[in-house]
């Protein structure tokens, strides 16, 4: 296991949410690195939990990153996970800074973008993967040469103390419908209802 001192994070500083904070590795510019205070670590622990038991099943790391490992931080919980890195080596950014920047997407856009959202979905259905915090900030738009792809980032795995549905397919995947269902209406319906 990976052993990181705070301090030395600090200059790879890329995000952070409630509870998380996201470095680039300085050991490994290909890697992230991801910690929690062990006050705070329910999010990081199951994720750990759940990386573990997709690598177990030999889910292929495709729309969401490899797990490389539980890292150790002085009073944080944490793991390191492949970046998701665009062709020209910096970190992917997430639809909602696409959609920030673009304003109303047009016709083409919105094409592509229902394209790559029916790529996640079937990628998600097929390994029965199970969302817990699906959002425009969670899924990366991973642009290389000439091809796109979304990657989800953060809040898979189940909050369930008992996660039935990662063992029970259809289980799973009702679950799975209902998150994308709720996704799709709060935040991609409002881009497609858009005027172009
Ligand atoms: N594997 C990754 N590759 C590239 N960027 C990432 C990766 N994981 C996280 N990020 C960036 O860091 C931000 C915060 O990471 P996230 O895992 O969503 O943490 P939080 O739980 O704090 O929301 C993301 O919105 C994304 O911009
Ligand atoms: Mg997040």
């Amino acid at each position: 296991m990976k052993t990181y001192c705070i301090e030395d994070l600090k200059p790879f500083f890329i995000g952070r949410g409630t509870e998380r904070m996201c470095f680039r590795s300085p050991s490994d510019p290909r890697c992230i690195v991801k910690i929690s205070p062990k006050k705070h670590a329910k999010q990081t622990l199951r994720e750990i939990d759940y990386f573990r038991f997709l690598q177990k099943q030999n889910v292929p790391f495709h729309h969401i990153p490899e797990f490389k490992g539980e890292v150790r931080v002085k009073g944080y919980v944490g793991f390191e996970q492949a970046a998701v890195l665009d062709g020209n080596d910096s970190v992917s950014k997430p639809l909602l800074f696409y959609l920030n920047m673009c304003g109303n997407p047009g016709r083409r856009e919105k094409d592509i973008l229902k394209k790559l959202l029916t790529e996640l979905y079937q990628y998600m259905y097929k390994y029965n993967i199970t969302p817990c915090d699906l959002n425009l900030n969670n899924i990366l738009l991973n642009v290389s040469k000439d091809s796109y792809k979304l990657v989800l980032v953060d809040g898979v795995g189940s909050p369930f103390l008992i996660p039935i549905g990662q063992y029970v397919k259809p289980i799973g995947r009702k679950r799975l419908e209902r998150k994308w269902r709720q996704f799709a209406k709060r935040d991609i319906l409002p881009i497609f209802a858009g005027s172009n």
